[in-house]
């Protein structure tokens, strides 16, 4: 790892009083100001070594500074940093889409548009789907979320906290139920198939008595729900939602931002139920840390779009695809698939033994994006399910006492749940440091009470 020197550790004692003048809005994990990171490691200016199985927010999948992608996009930092969409094309943009192309769970989506963040790729994709169809409703799942901007805020549920304030959001907009056992009120072991078709039947009213087919533009969905909880979506349901925007002339929008570059065992979560989205959202894990993000459709919908309806300054930008370019390289070359599914066993072997404990609920998810959820210690009225009353707050407790133990570990969702999103190239050994510290922090809290 790239070691701070004395200076840094000066610099960062002189520079740390300016935390205070950091925008309030912002919540954070942890106060530490990080002064490097090197594979599965970040390094505080204090000189705390922590384990990230954070990624950043599942950004850094081939974990911080990547040698590869870090040359790459040094390397496009030297030639060309700037290659504005609206002037021309550039090299590594159109490389980048020889990269992609293969990638796709569909083979139909061929067309791409590239801009910078998930919220501002989730926004071309609604564009795109009022452009295609000449309609304007978006149907969102419940617990979903897709960004903060003014515009995905509206399509965002899964807290109010990313809402709360700003109203009035923008209109057109109707959630449906995402086939999740909790939100749903239902055992955390009904099935599937009950999910869905409860789900679907939800979905069916929606339909008919508040955004008809003639009205709807887009189904917005995460196949896997991220800051909902981490829940991956049935085979079933997908394939319920692909019939009924099939039936009404609906674009299927799959947002993959979270989800997306092998993060859950496969290029694409969608690829488990054999799904063709419409419109696919990209980001996060396509550049490692490089702010990049894109939409993938059929040509025939994005040329739909007038010309001059869709850019941005900075969409696309050069080093950023550089970057990712040599993520898809990497992705390849270090054999990264087989090390998910390797890991992802280790990880649900060790999750899985902690099934036992009261305060365990449920242990889900795919890949790396795995999620333990714990008994709510304030139960919504009604909520029978709760097996346990729970320490308070079990799971920001647990985060916190990871912390304390040198690991960085996010909690997601309204209910008490953890979630687990390592870099796809982390070690066996890391990985058992990561475990081993987790449940030592629930034995930890649930000993406290
Ligand atoms: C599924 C999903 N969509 C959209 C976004 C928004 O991305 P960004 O924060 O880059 O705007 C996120 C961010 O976490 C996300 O998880």
């Amino acid at each position: 790892m790239f070691r701070p020197t004395r200076a840094v550790f000066a610099a960062a004692a002189a520079h740390a009083k300016y935390t205070a003048n950091v925008a309030r809005g912002v919540n954070r994990l942890s106060s530490a100001i990080l002064a490097s990171g090197k594979g599965s490691y970040v390094e505080t200016t204090e000189g705390k070594r922590l384990l990230d199985f954070t990624s950043g927010i599942g950004v850094t999948c081939l974990g911080h500074a990547h040698p590869k992608v870090s040359e790459a996009a040094a390397k496009q930092c030297m030639t060309l940093v700037h290659g504005q969409c609206s002037i021309a094309h550039h090299a590594p943009g159109l490389e980048l889409i020889d990269r992609l192309l293969p990638l796709m769970p569909d083979a139909s989506l061929d067309t791409f548009f590239f801009s910078s963040t998930g919220a501002e790729a989730v926004e071309n994709a609604m564009k795109l789907a009022r452009a295609a169809t000449g309609k304007q409703n978006i149907i969102v799942m419940r617990g979903g979320y897709h960004g903060r901007s003014v515009g995905t805020m509206a399509l965002t549920t899964s807290k109010t906290v990313y809402s709360a304030g700003f109203f009035p959001l923008m209109p057109g907009v109707y959630p449906t139920t995402f086939p999740y056992w909790h939100q749903m009120g239902l055992p955390v072991d009904t099935p599937p198939a009950e999910l869905a078709q409860k789900a679907l039947f939800d979905l069916s009213l929606i339909l008919s008595q508040q955004s008809s087919g003639k009205d709807t533009a887009a189904i917005i969905i995460e196949p896997v729900l991220g800051e909902g909880g981490y829940v991956p979506v049935s085979p079933e349901y997908m394939r319920g939602l692909r019939e009924v925007c099939d039936k009404h002339g609906i674009l299927l929008i799959c947002d993959e931002v979270q989800s997306g570059f092998l993060r859950t065992g496969k290029y694409f979560a969608t690829e488990y139920s054999g799904v063709r989205p419409d419109i696919m959202v990209m980001a996060k894990g396509i550049a490692n840390g490089f702010p990049l993000s894109a939409i993938a459709s059929r040509r025939e919908l994005m040329d739909k779009q007038s010309p001059g309806s869709v850019g941005g300054t900075y969409a696309g930008n050069a080093v950023a695809c550089a970057a990712a370019v040599a993520v898809a390289d990497a992705f390849k070359e270090e054999r990264i698939l087989e090390n998910v599914q390797a890991r992802s066993r280790q990880l649900f072997d060790s999750l899985n033994t902690l099934r036992s404990n009261p305060y365990v609920l449920d242990v889900r998810g795919a890949g790396l994006m795995v999620a333990t959820e714990f008994a709510s210690p304030t139960p919504p009225a009604g909520d029978i399910f709760v097996n346990a009353q729970a320490p308070k707050s079990m799971a920001s407790r647990v985060s916190a006492r990871c912390l304390e133990k040198g690991m960085l570990l996010l909690t997601t969702s309204v209910f008490e749940t953890v979630r687990f999103i390592p870099p796809l190239n982390i070690s066996e050994q890391e990985m058992a440091e990561g475990c081993s510290i987790f449940k030592e922090a629930v034995e930890e809290v649930v000993k406290e009470g």
